[in-house]
């Protein structure tokens, strides 16, 4: 039965006839495809979100572009739950892949600790990262997304500050942003590095140099999510006699 043939190959790495399987292979691409859909969405929605630091209508105008105002009267925010849903199939995806490299138990996960501090070897402690911020998106990352599929109508510039600071979700969003952006950042570096992208005719050089404007990247998002998500606090403040009430480009 093949179904069959598939699971026996996914547990031994070898098909029915004793052959080194493909399937292994192929759930590596696939992860690396999801893993640059995902990053290439992060890269550019923290960018989109940070809109707010250009004032609470440039942050409007985006959301209402976002739910096809341009095409929809008054637009369509069940457009955002589509891309949200959209996105959510792809993170679960990633994650279950993800999941096959995850220490299976307790004395697994000690060995890798004790060698990897016997090592140093950085890549491991790469790996270590990518694996704890991961845990912690497939929560966190599963709460944002949740929200943004069932209340699509509530983004905007008072209705996600009143969010992040009267509902106080600002906690989970620093915790968000810190393990998206490191896990993007080294996702990308070793994606970079497995698939040999950059490598040219110094590999060597190239991975350091690699390696080098991936960490200034990940810092200045770092610095723009940070600024933007105290943007949205100080907003939520001012606004939390008025929680609830929405913006209007009539009455700011
Ligand atoms: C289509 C799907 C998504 C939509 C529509 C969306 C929308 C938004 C919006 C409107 C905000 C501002 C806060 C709020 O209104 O609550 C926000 C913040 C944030 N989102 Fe998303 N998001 C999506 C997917 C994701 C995913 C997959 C991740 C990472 C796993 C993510 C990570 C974050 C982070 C870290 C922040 C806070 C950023 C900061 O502190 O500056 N989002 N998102």
């Amino acid at each position: 039965m093949p179904q069959q043939d598939s699971t026996v190959e996914l547990l031994t790495g070898k098909d029915s006839v004793g052959k080194k399987s493909k399937i292994p292979a192929r759930l590596d691409l696939l992860q690396s495809a999801t893993g640059l859909i995902l990053s290439f969405f992060i890269i550019f929605h923290i960018v989109f979100e940070s809109s707010i630091l250009f004032g609470k209508a440039a942050m409007y105008r985006l959301t209402k572009i976002f739910e096809g105002e341009p095409f929809i009267e008054g637009g369509e925010p069940l457009i955002i739950s589509a891309l949200a849903f959209g996105i959510f199939v792809i993170f679960i995806f990633h994650a279950l892949l993800a999941m096959r490299k995850f220490p299976s138990s307790y004395k697994e996960y000690q060995r890798y600790r004790t060698q990897s501090k016997m090592l140093k070897h950085s890549d491991t402690n790469l790996w270590f990262i990518q694996i704890t911020t991961g845990f912690v998106m497939m929560f966190l990352g599963s709460i944002h997304l949740y929200t943004m599929m069932t209340q699509p109508e509530n983004i905007g510039p008072y209705a996600s500050s009143d969010r992040i600071y009267s509902d106080i979700a600002w906690p989970m969003y620093l915790i968000l942003l810190i393990s998206v952006v490191l896990h993007t950042g080294v996702g990308v570096y070793r994606l970079i590095i497995k698939w040999g992208w950059f490598d040219g005719s110094n590999p060597r050089a190239n991975r350091i140099r690699s390696k080098k404007i991936i960490q200034a990247v990940v810092v200045v998002y770092l610095v723009l999510g940070l600024l933007s998500l105290g943007t949205y606090m100080k907003i939520g403040y001012d606004h939390q006699e008025e929680y609830g009430n929405r913006y209007s480009e009539v009455h700011k």
